[in-house]
């Protein structure tokens, strides 16, 4: 039909109550709409959906939790943690497809959620649960399910090793968005990332600790992941980064040590290792430093990946500060893209990065000398404008400021 005879239909989405969760959806659920959560096992994902649709049930939104992977009994237990038993939130234990289908009919809920759909199987196709086939079978079906009823569909979806969602990409392509939660095992941090987003941004993150009783929201990011950043000590650097429309300040660390043997090790955790090694060869060359004879190791605080060109400078003043053994003032913070000749190229988003330092009492900033778009920087921070990166080495070391 001709477009513009389709009445307009309201962008309406059903908002589940955690702002961490519905932020990275775009502001809410779509009526319809098919989620992918993936991620590693044991990273969240079961909680994450239980927590989630107790927050739908909590405002009398009935949903349906169909587990694949646990008897109820074991899903008690988990919501006995969890706190979460209002009756609106109706559990299966059950693997079947067209069982669980036909269970939306009676139940009808508001949003039905799958977990995993490895487990799942249509007993007409003739190959095992988690397979290429039936993973692509049942997803299809449940997207059509989807557009038919209006009810909207989580997918829960373990990833394999290689970080490929188990079964096929191919999934990625059938969904609405896909979000990925991450974060360390070992690490009490979870960020859910959008990677895929029809109906919103992919740059929104959600940041989450786990705690003893589920996954609590981390409301100021930058707080928590700067709580234990050491005073004064040599290689460490904070910067603020950018995820989707949020300011994130990190501590960046480095480590630079004599190579005892061979070619020069560049371990780098949480940064792009080329971009880093780029970044190396720019102070080799432009300031004379000898990086080539030394290791270097680098980290982002937190577990935190940070993969964009404004932390660059905050990056090079990490290596220095380990390299030359000073510390960089704990109260100033780095923002830049460095060049190929050295010089300190303008950031996006300067002043929402700067006032969320100054939130956190930042006092100092390097920034680069074109002050692109910079109207009212917060008051209490002196900012240092730095051309080139010997100026900011200058800066860092031995401030005029
Ligand atoms: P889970 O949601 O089962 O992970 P997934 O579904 O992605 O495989 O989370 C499992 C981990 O979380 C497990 O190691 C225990 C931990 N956990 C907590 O620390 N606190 C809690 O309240 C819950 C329910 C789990
Ligand atoms: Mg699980």
């Amino acid at each position: 039909m001709s477009i513009a005879d389709i009445p307009p239909c309201e962008d309406e989405r059903l908002r589940i109550g955690i702002p961490e969760l519905d932020r990275v959806l775009g502001g809410g659920i779509i009526r319809g709409s098919l989620v992918l959560i993936g991620g590693d096992p044991g990273i969240g994902k079961s909680t994450l959906m239980l927590q989630a649709f107790h927050a739908l049930a909590r405002q009398d939104h009935r949903v349906l939790y169909v587990s694949g992977e646990e008897s109820i009994a074991q899903i008690r237990m988990r919501s006995g943690r969890l706190e979460v038993t209002h009756p609106s939130l109706w559990v299966v234990a059950e693997t079947d497809i067209d069982r669980i289908l036909h269970m939306t009919k009676t139940c009808a809920p508001k949003v039905l959620a799958i977990d995993s759909i490895q487990t799942v199987l249509d007993p007409a196709v003739p190959s095992l649960p988690g397979s290429v086939t039936q993973v692509r079978e049942t997803a299809l079906r449940l997207m059509q399910f989807a557009k038919q009823t209006g009810i909207a569909v989580f997918l829960v979806g373990h990833v394999t090793k290689d970080g490929a969602i188990a079964g096929p990409r191919l999934l990625e392509h059938m969904v609405d968005a896909v979000l990925y939660f991450e974060g360390e095992r070992n690490h009490l941090f979870r960020i859910l990332r959008a990677v895929k987003n029809r109906f919103g941004s992919t740059n929104e993150i959600g940041v989450f600790e786990m705690k003893e009783n589920g996954l609590q929201e981390v409301v100021n990011p930058s707080a928590v992941f700067l709580a234990e950043k050491p005073d004064n000590a040599a290689g460490s650097v904070v910067t603020a980064t950018l995820e989707g429309t949020r300011p994130i300040l990190i501590e960046l660390q480095a480590l630079v040590c004599h190579t005892v043997y061979g070619t020069p090790r560049r371990t780098i955790l949480g940064l792009d290792p080329g971009r880093v090694a780029l970044l190396a060869a720019v102070m080799e060359k432009k300031l004379g430093m000898h990086l080539m004879g030394h290791d270097i190791f680098m980290n982002v605080a937190g577990g935190i990946e940070a993969d964009e060109p404004a932390v660059d400078l905050a990056v090079m003043i990490a290596i220095a500060s380990s390299f030359w053994d000073k510390p960089f003032d704990s109260r100033t913070i780095a923002l830049g893209e460095v060049g190929l000749a050295g010089e300190i190229r303008g950031v996006g988003h300067l002043e929402t990065r700067l006032s969320e330092a100054a939130k956190l009492g930042f006092t100092r900033a390097l920034v680069p000398e074109a002050l692109s778009g910079i109207h009212h920087p917060p008051a209490s921070i002196i900012l240092v404008p730095v051309r080139t990166i010997a100026q900011a080495m200058e800066e860092s070391f031995n401030p005029t400021h």
